[in-house]
């Protein structure tokens, strides 16, 4: 396992499209176990490929609960319903935060990392984390969305406010 280098704000490739994975083998394997480490270094609860440079449909969410974390493969969404309104940051973006809508709930399909199909009902927090990872496949940023007026600057070392 491996702590990948995150892409931030103005790299490219945060900006591209990411292609399906068609054959889940140990490479794939590992990348996620590397976004999920990654994802722990940086105390973040979402990661996608395309942030540490990998155009592949790949994401890992950690709520820190008894369900994380969560590999996904080819992550779509096939049913979302409500708003809520929430203040997001991302690791792409380490000094920034602004208040966004995102859907109260969402169910996507997957495949997980043995390459079974999974159903994933998400409500909250982790429908949150869920639309936000998608969004970074289609090369989509939070800050694309924000709520005009919302925007704010964190200093670097203000740990807390992460
Ligand atoms: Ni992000």
């Amino acid at each position: 396992m491996a702590i990948r280098i995150v892409r931030e704000d103005g790299d490219e490739i945060l900006r591209k499209k990411s292609r399906e994975v068609e054959v889940i083998d140990e490479k794939i394997k590992q990348i996620l176990d590397d976004m999920v480490e990654t994802l722990h270094h940086y105390n973040g609860v979402g990661l996608a490929g395309p942030q540490i440079g990998i155009l592949k449909r790949l994401v890992v969410i950690d709520l820190y609960d008894d369900k994380g974390p969560i590999k996904l493969i080819n992550p779509k969404i096939i049913k979302q319903k409500g708003e809520q309104e929430v203040e997001e940051g991302c690791l792409s973006f380490p000094n920034e935060f602004a208040k966004i809508i995102r859907p109260e709930e969402v169910v996507i399909e997957a495949l997980n990392e043995n390459g079974q199909k999974i159903k994933l009902k998400g409500e909250g927090l982790l429908a949150q984390a869920i639309s936000h990872e998608i969004d970074h496949l289609e090369g989509i940023l939070f800050v694309d969305k924000i709520i005009p007026g919302t925007l704010r600057y964190v200093e670097p070392d203000n740990e807390q406010d992460k």
